[in-house]
């Protein structure tokens, strides 16, 4: 079961071939696919051979093979993790029974729209990134910018498979429709408000698969965690994937305060105009992007008290963090849980019951996951021997759903008025001039092993290949 035929039109590791009807269904979703993936993907990218890693097997060691393939012709398929044996529902009011291998007709409706609602994010990210082949600053960048929007692209198929298995007429029309929205598309948009938001540029980027491929990961995680076993199987083996997003947010912001700092030391100089007239991206402004992209993200979570996560998790379909690591009765009724909101003009903490906050107690967990990484960063300034720090800005700050939306916070969580925002939005969000200003350094570089002025290099190559391995062939 963890090896995937690849003899199959449809890659898979779920003996599709067994179901002709399901079979025949997705390979005829698989040429709308295709055809999306032609309008909406990586800009230019059809005749490239691009060094890829394709999923072989779905066990944890080496899953992976890694080769040069042409873009279009990436074998996308529906891969899931390993059955468990015997298992059972760990949470909400039916735990302890059997998982459920078929969709229970009560949990329909429900586990459909969180079903869509992930697929949904995953094209988006592929359209939202669709230029940024175009300015890359190495080969080894646009390798694995193109990895990720491959990838993404093989989790919506993980979602239509489930769609197209277990929801019928319905879940086909789904399917379809996850083809159709568009990222920002202004009569037929992303779901998600941070889905519609533009990546215009790699330090954008960077934070994008930092901070929002990480909302992924809690997201998946808590569906892994379902009592809807296909749909945890599936998120399972994404997740693995998923690592990878984050590993080159994380790098790639490394990367750019690296050089910045050298360059710093180097001019022995501090001031922003001062460092961007040496070709680099000041520490003010990727600040600021941290902000802007931490703020757009923790939205994702959606509002502190929401009944509709409730219902999630009491019937199973959705899960918390690590939910069987917890330890507590994975229940939570009559449990409760510290929120923030806004009273008399400040921000203060609020008890309320659990089951109504898990989104608040899932955004916890990613704020907390995003903070370890911003204090590596911080490392990387520190060993320089400058006094500046990045820091994560309030949970409130910036916040469009939820308690704090209509409310005007600073990063530091003080409750402003609209004019003592206005006097200071500049600082704290990245402006048209700072936009204008890290635009003006997006050029694509394409001999192998250089990089542009404004990001060091990598520590290591892809796979063990050298950094001006050649990743990407031009033809
Ligand atoms: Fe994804
Ligand atoms: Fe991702």
């Amino acid at each position: 079961m963890s090896s995937i035929n690849y003899t199959d039109k449809i890659p898979n590791n779920v003996n599709l071939s067994e179901d002709k009807t399901l079979q025949r269904a997705l390979e005829h979703w698989q040429p709308n696919y295709l055809q999306w993936w032609n309008d909406m993907g990586p800009n230019g990218s059809n005749q490239m051979d691009v060094y890829l890693r394709t999923a072989v097997s779905t066990t944890p060691d080496g899953w992976a093979h890694f080769g040069h393939v042409k873009m279009p012709d990436y074998r996308w398929g529906i891969f899931l993790a390993q059955a468990e044996n015997d298992r059972k529902i760990n949470f909400g009011e039916e735990k302890g029974r059997a998982a459920w291998q078929d969709v229970p007709g009560e949990h329909r409706a429900n586990l459909r729209r969180i079903i869509v609602t992930q697929g949904d994010t995953e094209p988006a990210s592929v359209e939202q990134q669709r230029h940024l082949g175009l300015t890359a600053p190495s080969q080894y960048d646009m390798r694995n910018l193109f990895q990720i929007n491959v990838e993404e692209g093989r989790h919506l198929w993980a979602m239509v498979y489930l769609l197209h298995k277990y929801f019928g007429r319905d879940g086909r029309e789904e399917a379809e429709a996850l083809l159709h929205r568009n990222s920002g598309d202004q009569d037929n948009p992303r779901i998600l408000e941070a889905f519609n938001e533009e990546t215009p540029d790699w330090l954008a980027f960077y934070m994008f698969t930092y901070f929002t491929d990480r909302d992924g990961k809690f997201q998946l995680n808590a569906l892994a965690e379902s009592g809807f076993d296909p749909l945890s199987r599936t998120c399972r083996f994404m997740l693995t994937e998923e690592a990878h997003h984050m590993f080159v947010g994380e790098s790639g912001v490394a990367r750019v305060i690296q050089r910045t700092v050298d360059v710093m030391r180097q001019h022995g100089v501090e001031d922003p105009a001062q460092v961007r007239a040496l070709g680099v991206i000041d520490l003010q402004t990727i600040q600021r992007y941290l902000n802007f992209h931490f703020s757009v993200t923790v939205d994702l979570f959606g509002a502190d008290q929401s009944s509709n996560a409730a219902t999630f998790y009491s019937s199973g379909l959705k899960g918390r963090y690590e939910e069987t690591k917890r330890d507590d009765d994975h229940l939570l009724k009559g449990q409760h849980y510290r929120i923030l909101e806004v009273k008399d003009d400040k921000l203060q903490e609020r008890e309320v019951p659990m089951l109504n906050s898990l989104n608040e107690v899932l955004r916890d967990d990613f704020i907390r996951d995003s903070i370890a990484g911003i204090g590596r960063w911080n490392r990387v300034i520190e060993k320089a021997g400058l006094p500046f720090r990045l820091s994560a800005p309030n949970k409130a700050f910036n916040r469009h759903i939820g308690g704090f939306a209509g409310h005007r916070i600073s990063p530091d969580g003080r409750v402003l008025s609209e004019a003592e925002w206005a006097a200071n939005e500049r600082n704290w969000l990245p402006s048209e001039e700072d936009r204008a200003y890290v635009a003006s350094l997006m050029g694509r570089v394409i001999e192998p092993g250089k990089m542009a002025n404004w990001i060091a290099p990598p520590p290591v190559g892809i796979n063990k290949q050298p950094i001006d391995f050649e990743y990407v062939r031009f033809n």
